[in-house]
């Protein structure tokens, strides 16, 4: 799975700029789907039809989401002397900027400068810029153009138990849905794993997706936030700690009956989990419940240390029971009996 982890993640996917990162999806996805469309926002829609559909009615659907796209910046304006001025594209903080290298589509690498400042408080974006090596706007200009997107230009390392890459958010949760879609066997009700785009931008791609699809309920993997290193702020979920099951975050407050399925399911199987209140931040699953009159919705985290940066961190064992919890409960959801809640 390590492969899996530093192949997605190593790839160049910022939000609206996806495609390498659907191709490589698709590629692990087809054998095991039904149908695979791309709709107009580029996300990918992977069905898998049940085995014994429902006699004399139409199976009802689940739908599974985690984001392909990751946060970086677009050029905004080249100067006389080929300096790129830009814009974030998502969560992204400046200090995590200095001394990094970015990496557009074309492969062309810069690395990030700032104007004098007195005082690091006075660090912003309009402080910054980005050489690509050019002396001038002609010679910029030729290598990269307003509107462009680049990713942060980090590699994957193996830390042993655990894992560090720019885009664990989301890759890693792609990873996980790829490998429950391999395990979970439908079999009264389809199951459609969608790898949506732009959720870094507001849930974009989600929203567009979840209308297609109508589903009767929607989990979405993604990952969140950390409680245990030195003097971080008190939370609830710790790396090693198992899959976090979502109670509430800025988008959603979890459906109880889907969350109550989630913490059953842990336990009867032993997979190991940890509940979650994330105080700010969404993922999909907040998009998915306000489709057309509403879908229970819920979400499945993995634990991610420093989100947001290029040296996110997850933990091997979280992933595997992050992978075990959206397969069983999968399962559970798509059998005759929809969990309880279909
Ligand atoms: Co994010
Ligand atoms: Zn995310």
């Amino acid at each position: 799975m390590k492969d899996l982890i530093k192949k997605l993640t190593e790839a160049y996917g910022p939000s609206g700029a996806e495609e390498q990162v659907r191709e490589m999806i698709r590629a692990e996805v087809e054998p095991y789907a039904d149908q695979i469309d791309v709709d107009v926002m580029g996300s990918l829609i992977c069905r898998v039809k049940p085995s014994a559909p429902p006699a004399g009615a139409e199976p009802k659907r689940i739908m599974v989401a985690a984001h392909m796209d990751e946060i970086g910046i677009v050029v905004s304006y080249i100067d006389e002397k080929g300096f790129i001025r830009f814009s974030p594209v998502g969560g992204l903080n400046p200090y995590v900027l200095m001394g990094q290298k970015v990496r557009f589509g074309n492969g062309t690498i810069g690395v990030f400068g700032t104007e004098r400042i007195e005082d690091i408080k006075e660090l912003k974006f309009e402080k910054m810029f980005i050489d690509i090596g050019a002396a001038t706007r002609d010679e910029a200009q030729a290598k990269v153009a307003i509107g462009d997107a680049a990713v942060m230009h980090r590699d994957f390392s193996d830390l042993g138990n655990r894992v560090s890459s720019k885009a664990m958010d989301d890759r890693i949760a792609c990873a996980v849905v790829i490998e429950a879609m391999k395990r979970a066997k439908p079999v009264a009700h389809e199951v459609c794993y969608v790898f949506t785009t732009q959720e870094e931008l507001g849930l974009r791609g989600a929203k567009a997706a979840a209308y297609a699809v109508n589903p009767s309920v929607g989990i979405a993997v993604d990952v969140t936030v950390w409680g245990d290193t030195p003097e971080c702020a008190p939370f609830n979920v710790v790396l090693g700690g198992g899959a976090a099951i979502k109670a509430k975050d800025s988008s959603l407050i979890a459906h109880p009956k889907l969350k109550r399925l989630m913490v059953d399911v842990a336990e009867r199987q032993g997979i190991k989990y940890q509940l979650e209140v994330l105080e700010r931040g969404g993922t999909d699953a907040g998009a998915i419940q306000l489709t057309r009159e509403g879908v229970p919705a819920g979400t499945i985290s993995i634990p991610c240390r420093y989100v947001h940066t290029p040296v996110e961190t997850v933990d091997i064992g979280d992933v595997e029971a992050c992978v075990s919890l959206l397969a069983a409960v999968v399962d559970e959801l798509a059998s005759p009996a929809g969990g309880g809640i279909l």
